[in-house]
């Protein structure tokens, strides 16, 4: 086998003052990039003649710099060859010097200050949160409308698109949201993303200024609560019970310019917000000049009645920014999600969109379109309701009822998750615990609230459980892992 080639030496930045012992400051300068490890071990040196003219210096003087490099072990000579730089030990090394940055900026800091949980990902288990059932997605369907618009796409939709996304898909959803929600808006009022989350984070971008109150459903979604205080929100927690999000308490906060809530189905216990309360809330933000962003993260998936009709379609002042997604449909990584806004409010939205990244993908939003169009998506968000439900089923009608210290399971009419509580943090952690050990995904209910809750950390437990990720013999046998690993 042949060496290695020798690395080679980069002599960039090195600067001399003419005015000061020049073999001095070229001595200084390679020792330091040797100490850095810019300048690592086996490198090797220029010939003294070449580095001489590289520097504009004489011979002698690289001459003397190498020799006090050598008398110190810095390099080495091999008779014949030439001058490499010494492996160091690694104790002969300073600590790596840190390079200088600016200081960070607020809004740099800010965003460190989250303790940011990332989703799980890998393929999905029981009883992953948030993840609907995508081992039912129609991927032939949409492999053949990928294929059938990359085949040869039209030109006109080959450059810079519209930043509030594809027209022909923003048609399409306000007629979905029209038929499936009552919600009567025009396509111009709506505005792509890539999914809820960056519909959520641009509300929070544009709606927010540092300093500014935002109140949030305690517990809640805390993806969207990092969002807020990204900005600079100070978060405001706003408890919730069986109607939802306490309005009652919305209106003791003082200067509280935002609410985001999920009142379809209120993530993570699964509540839905009552009428009384949707017309309180849409009440509040008209006395307080207020914004009320609408999460309706899986309004596809519910079971029995007939959903109550968003906020958003009640909105007669132009409160509301409506938030849907089609990852609870299709799958997370589609990323694929919209914002209905009023109508003052959607172009400075598309503007924003445009300064971060131009517009959305066009593959995705046209395939989507013909997706909805050709009736695939309605016939997919009947296969996943209904697979949905079924695997509901399958946790309620299995799940153990004796479990110490568990309160019973609720009622499940809609959407992906459902939450039980538990009587202690430490049996929560009890639970959990004995779940991972057995390869079983559980959330804690205790993950959700604000840091700072007023709330006694007991009343904060409970168990989190996904239930349509995984068919249901796979929700059988995590049933049968769980009975053994809490010892039922
Ligand atoms: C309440 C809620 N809102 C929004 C999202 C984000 O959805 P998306 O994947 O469309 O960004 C999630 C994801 O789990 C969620 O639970």
């Amino acid at each position: 086998m042949s060496a290695p080639p020798p690395l080679s030496f980069d002599c960039s930045g090195i600067q001399l003052d003419r005015a000061r012992g020049l073999a001095r400051q070229l001595y200084q300068a390679l020792r330091e990039r040797i100490l850095d490890g810019r300048l690592q071990g086996e490198t090797r040196l220029p010939a003294s003649r070449e580095l001489a003219e590289l520097l504009g210096i004489s011979r002698n003087t690289v001459g003397r710099a190498f020799d006090q490099l050598y008398a110190e072990g810095f390099v080495l000579t091999r008779i014949g060859d030439g001058t490499y730089v010494a492996e160091l030990a690694a104790s002969a090394r300073p600590p790596a010097l840190q390079p200088r940055s600016p200081a960070p900026s607020a809004a740099l800091l800010r965003v460190q200050a989250q303790q940011l949980r990332l989703p799980a990902s890998g393929a999905p288990r029981a009883f992953r949160v948030g993840v609907p059932a995508f081992d039912l997605f129609p991927f032939e369907t949409w492999a053949r409308l990928q294929a059938r618009f990359w085949r040869k796409p039209s030109p006109a939709r080959l450059g810079y698109g519209d930043p509030a996304g594809d027209g022909q898909l923003r048609e399409l959803v306000a007629a979905y949201l029209r038929n499936s929600r009552g919600l009567h808006c025009d396509p111009a009022q709506i505005v792509i993303t890539c999914g809820a989350q960056q519909a959520i984070s641009l509300c929070a971008q544009l709606l927010v200024d540092p300093g500014d109150r935002v109140a949030v459903e305690n517990p809640g979604y805390r993806a969207a609560g990092h969002a807020f205080a990204a900005a600079g929100a100070e978060l405001c927690g706003v408890p919730v019970d069986g109607d939802g999000l306490v309005t009652a308490a919305l209106a003791q906060l003082p200067d509280c310019r935002l609410v985001y809530l999920t009142p379809s189905h209120q993530y993570p216990t699964g509540v839905t917000l009552s009428l009384a309360r949707r017309l309180e809330l849409l009440a509040w933000a008209e006395v307080n000049d207020g914004w009320i962003v609408e999460d309706d993260y899986d309004g596809e998936y519910r079971y029995c009645g007939t959903p109550l009709a968003p906020l958003a379609a009640l909105d007669r002042q132009g409160r509301v920014l409506y938030v849907g997604t089609f990852c609870k449909i299709a799958f997370p990584a589609l990323r694929l999600g919209y914002l209905v806004l009023p109508v003052k409010l959607a172009p400075l939205f598309a503007q924003r969109r445009a300064l971060d990244m131009r517009n959305s993908e066009i593959g995705t939003q046209v395939v989507m379109a013909e997706f909805i169009a050709g009736g695939h998506f309605q016939r997919h968000i009947r296969r996943m309701r209904s697979a949905a439900r079924s695997r509901r089923d399958a946790l309620l009608r299995d799940w153990p009822t004796n479990i110490p210290g568990c309160a019973a399971m609720p009622n499940v009419d809609a959407g992906l998750h459902l939450c039980v509580r538990v009587d202690s943090l430490q049996r929560e952690t009890q639970l959990i615990a004995a779940a991972v050990a057995v390869g079983v995904e559980i959330n804690a209910l205790s993950c959700y609230w604000l840091e700072d809750s007023a709330v006694p950390e007991d009343q904060r437990a409970g168990l989190v459980l996904g239930f349509a990720a995984v068919p249901e013999a796979q929700i059988a046998e995590a049933l049968q892992a769980l009975r053994k690993a809490w010892d039922l």
